[in-house]
């Protein structure tokens, strides 16, 4: 029997696409916004979930973690990948009897450098030659969990951000689908 699986995603869903390409038996689809992720399940018809809530100052993140933790149990989930998934979870979902090690992330740099979502502008305004992709367990801290699988991407003189960006992505398309699916087998 294949691990119930979940796929997180806030934004263009193309890792999402790439996991769908390579056949990973996707049981749910999880947004936090509308985005184009939520097309992308819709279309391969699996199953989706909308939580959205008011992010910003106001934003109860034990609250929007809990009512996540209740629909991973309810699909009786037992791996979940964030796929360019925007909410950091408060660590109730990280617990010993929740998810720990049980969330797997990727983030567009070499961890430990460039945290955060402008990891690829950061990266490229300060002028690396090399950046890339980390794979890693998810936890409570910004893209501070345990790092299971790297890959580098060297920056082009020609590169541009936007260029950059979709060099490392593509490489992300490739690793991160493929290394879940060791991890699942
Ligand atoms: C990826 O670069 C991933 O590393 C980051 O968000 C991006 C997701 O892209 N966390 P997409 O929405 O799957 O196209």
């Amino acid at each position: 029997m294949p691990l119930r699986f979940a796929v997180l995603v806030s934004g263009t869903g193309s890792l999402l696409e790439a996991m769908i390409e390579r056949e990973l038996p996707i049981q749910l689809v999880l947004a936090d916004r509308q985005c184009r992720g939520l097309e992308i399940a819709a279309t391969a018809r699996i199953p989706r979930v909308l939580l959205h809530r008011k992010f910003g100052p106001a934003f109860d993140r034990e609250a929007y973690t809990r009512d996540t933790l209740a629909l991973f149990r309810a699909h009786r989930i037992e791996l979940v990948a964030m796929a360019g998934f925007k909410t950091i979870f408060a660590s109730l979902m990280f617990a010993a009897d929740a998810y720990q090690m049980k969330i797997v992330n990727t983030h567009p740099s070499l961890l430990p450098a460039f945290k955060g979502g402008r990891a690829v502008e950061e990266a490229f305004a300060y002028g690396v030659k090399i950046s890339g992709s980390t794979i890693h367990w998810a936890n409570e801290t910004l893209d501070g969990g345990p790092i299971m699988a790297q890959e580098a991407v060297s920056r082009l003189p020609e590169d541009t951000i936007e260029t950059f960006r979709e060099r490392i992505k593509k490489v992300e398309r490739c690793i991160y689908p493929a290394f879940l699916q060791k991890l699942m087998a």
